[in-house]
């Protein structure tokens, strides 16, 4: 055996070792992360298809854009018909889509609608407009069984948030179940 051959094979040996001492430890590990990350099924169901009630989650939630999935929306962006912040475009989550379909006018608990605005612009959701129902009553509990929740500028630094607030209770009262839009998903 000649001398090159004999340095390579000690190399070679060197970095067997050494993956044999640390790759072999470091790799179950990974795997086991990978395992534990993801989900359960039910939470990611849940996660996609109503939005959450607490206000940063639910910011954080809508910037994620996890409506997109799941909630069926409107064919394309247009101009509000309320002081909804210029341009919009209307989401409706699976409850409310199935609900709709049903011909109900009282919604289920978890009902969900979102709106992105997009103000002056058509391209670039700027803010959005959330409304989740939270129980299964009629329409005169004057709008407290609906979470209402608005920001502008995508920030939760003054946005219209709670359950019945009267300012968007005023307006949406006259809908059905308190939803205003006319957009209904084709059957
Ligand atoms: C002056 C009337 C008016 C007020 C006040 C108002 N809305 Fe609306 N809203 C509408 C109309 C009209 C629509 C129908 C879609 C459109 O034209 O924007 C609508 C649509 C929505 C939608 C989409 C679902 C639906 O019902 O069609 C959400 C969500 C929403 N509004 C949330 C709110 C929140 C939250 C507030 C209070 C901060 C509020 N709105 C205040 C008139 C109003």
């Amino acid at each position: 055996m000649n001398h090159g051959k004999l340095r390579q094979q000690i190399k070679l040996g060197l970095v067997t070792g050494f993956l044999a001492l640390f790759g072999w430890n470091w790799m179950p590990d990974q795997t086991l992360a990978a395992q534990e990350e993801p989900p359960t099924e039910e939470a990611q169901a849940a996660d996609d298809e109503i939005p959450p009630t607490d206000r940063d989650e639910l910011l954080k939630w809508l910037k994620a854009g996890k409506y997109k999935a799941k909630f069926v929306s409107e064919k394309k962006v247009h101009p509000s018909d309320g002081p909804h912040g210029g341009n919009v475009l209307t989401y409706y989550n699976p409850i409310l889509v199935e609900d709709l379909k049903d011909k109900k006018t009282l919604f289920r608990t978890g009902a969900s609608m979102v709106k992105e605005l997009y103000l002056s612009g058509t391209e670039k959701a700027v803010g959005y407009s959330v409304m989740i129902k939270t129980k299964e009553k009629g329409t005169k509990a004057k709008g407290k069984f609906w979470l209402f929740y608005e920001t502008f500028d995508g920030t939760n630094q003054n946005p219209f948030y709670g359950k019945g607030v009267p300012l968007c209770v005023n307006c949406h009262t006259i809908g059905v179940d308190f939803l205003r839009s006319t957009f209904r998903p084709e059957n």
